[in-house]
């Protein structure tokens, strides 16, 4: 029989173990370790878990930012933050930090990374190096399938082919200074309010509290209503799982199909760590994938 090609450094699929979270939403992967190259079939593994379970979280992963950035190119190219400021040697590296001093933390809303931009990323994947001493700074996410599954036919039928704006003035001003930005402003954009994922086909809803601000196709009382209703629909803790974090964990999570927000419970202590974001395509809406799950 032929041998699978790894190099030596690499590590053989059969070795992983995935122990969901929810059934929902969320599985820690265990018997990996990751400042190792990924050979292909333990890519596929991941990405089919991946597709399973919406967010991997993995322990004990003691990345250099090289090793960080390596992982994320398995998956795709890299995206570079619109607004933070960059390390100039690494600035696909966004820093997720909060401590006494800051006025803000990333994150601390309903969101879906960065859905302001025309082309929003796929995926992040965060790793945590300093957790708050007596515990807090845990994570939610909130599978967008389920939210789109819990909603009546009706308004499922009402939520698709409307268009949303994302605005990412609405998010960052105030938190990032404009001389930051990538292109001298605040990036904007309009999506699908249900989206199709491209991988599975299955429909998502696609508002998030930190970006989107209205429904283009209704009056602005309607799409404020509308909005203010899904965004506590998105917000029901049966679509979600809850991470906690501790040094050296990751959480790799698709941006297509979840929501996050990242408790802010432990002011005055500090919290410390980097993503590595992955680019994606322009959110489209198939009729004739998946609706329903099919
Ligand atoms: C983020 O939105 O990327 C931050 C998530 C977190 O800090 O848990």
């Amino acid at each position: 029989m032929a041998m699978p090609n790894l190099s030596e450094s690499s590590q053989p699929a059969a070795s992983l173990r995935i122990a969901p979270l929810t059934p929902t939403i969320g599985a820690e992967v265990h018997g990996i370790d990751l400042t190792r190259p990924l050979d292909d079939a333990t890519l596929a593994e991941l990405k089919d878990a991946w597709a399973r379970h919406l967010v991997l979280f993995f322990r004990d992963q003691e990345l250099t930012f090289e090793q960080h950035k390596a992982l994320g190119r398995r998956f795709g190219e890299l995206h570079i933050h619109p607004a933070a400021p960059k390390d100039a040697e690494h600035p696909e590296i966004l820093v997720v930090h909060g401590d006494d001093k800051v006025e803000f933390v990333a994150g601390s809303l309903w969101h879906s990374d960065v859905s302001c931009d025309i082309e929003p990323p796929m995926a992040s994947m965060l790793r945590v190096v300093q957790v708050p001493p007596s515990g807090g700074g845990d994570t939610l996410f909130s599978s967008m399938y389920a939210a789109y599954e819990g909603l009546s036919d009706r308004m499922q039928r009402f939520l698709t082919g409307l268009t949303a704006v994302h605005d990412g003035e609405q998010y960052y001003r105030g938190r990032y200074g404009k001389g930051t930005l990538r292109d001298d402003d605040y990036p904007s954009a309009e999506h699908p309010v249900i989206r199709t994922h491209p991988v599975t086909g299955k429909p998502a809803l696609y508002v998030n509290e930190g970006f989107t601000t209205r429904i283009k196709d209704l009056p602005a009382a309607e799409s404020d209503a509308v909005l203010a209703f899904l965004f506590r629909h998105c917000a029901q803790p049966d679509y979600h799982c809850r991470f906690r974090w501790q040094e050296n964990s990751v959480a790799f999570w698709d941006n297509r199909c979840t929501q996050h927000l990242a408790i802010w419970d432990y002011y005055p202590e500090t919290r410390h760590g980097y993503r590595v974001t992955i680019k994606g395509d322009a959110p489209f809406y198939n009729p004739d994938r998946g609706h329903r799950g099919q």
